[in-house]
């Protein structure tokens, strides 16, 4: 299967001298259409960084990255928002909602940061709410969400625009047994009902089972 996100010989390098760390060695990878591909590894492995290069959020310091068969590494920084806008939708540990707006208005600024028609906004919004099961809390403010609910309301976000591609970092890390198993269910649905290719970096074992393929990192390199 072709994939629709790689990286080939991807290093990071952070500082420089004896301060310097390679935080990602050498890594090739690539995630498909349809998978849910687990990235493990002990804490300061280097998994934030390899998702954050695969998210186009960093540069690595050598080696490629192909998202839609499109070399990113070579773009300009200008490029890059376009980049992640169309194919990229990225899930971060700490949710990061805005507490003064409801669910839905976290949605819905994320649908208009992204330049979609306004009058459709509200529509959308909740329509994407609806794909992670919240559409009845929609009107709710982050503080009387749960923590499951909170972290749907960030996958309805990253939905938004209907990326190809969903990467997610420890998305169930601050979540109970129970929801933390919820939420890498909905992950499954996304990658099998509707085609996402999915990259998480997780230490839960409720991950593993979920996943299609799992691939571990020590000192920034990947293990075989
Ligand atoms: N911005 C940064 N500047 C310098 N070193 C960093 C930075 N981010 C991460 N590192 C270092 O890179 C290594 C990998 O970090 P990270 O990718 O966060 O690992 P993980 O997510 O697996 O815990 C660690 O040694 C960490 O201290
Ligand atoms: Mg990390």
């Amino acid at each position: 299967m072709t994939a629709v996100l790689e990286v080939k010989e991807v290093s990071k390098v952070y500082g420089a001298g004896a301060g310097k760390v390679v935080a990602v060695d050498a890594v090739t990878l690539g995630l498909s259409k349809g998978e849910v591909l687990l990235i493990m590894g002990p804490s300061g492995s280097g998994k934030t960084t390899l998702l954050s290069i695969m998210g186009c959020i960093l540069r690595p310091t050598s080696g490629e990255v192909r998202v839609a068969g499109k070399m990113v590494t070579t773009l300009g920084e200008e490029e890059l928002p376009d980049i992640r806008k169309n194919h990229i939708g990225f899930v971060f540990q700490a949710f990061n909602l805005f507490p003064s707006l409801t669910a839905a208005e976290n949605v819905e600024l994320v649908l208009r940061l992204k330049g979609y028609d306004r009058k459709k906004i509200k529509a959308q919004a909740l329509e994407l709410l609806d794909k992670v099961g919240l559409v009845k809390r929609a009107g709710l403010y982050p503080a009387d969400l749960s923590g499951g609910e909170k972290q749907r309301t960030s996958f309805a976000r990253a939905l938004a625009g209907d990326p190809p591609i969903i990467l997610a970092d420890e998305p169930t890390a601050n979540l109970d047994s129970r929801t933390g198993r919820e939420v890498l269910t909905l992950l499954r649905t996304l990658a099998e009902a509707a085609g996402k290719a999915i990259a998480i970096v997780s230490h839960d074992p409720k991950a593993e089972e979920l996943a299609h393929r799992v691939v571990f990192l020590e000192d920034g390199r990947l293990k075989t």
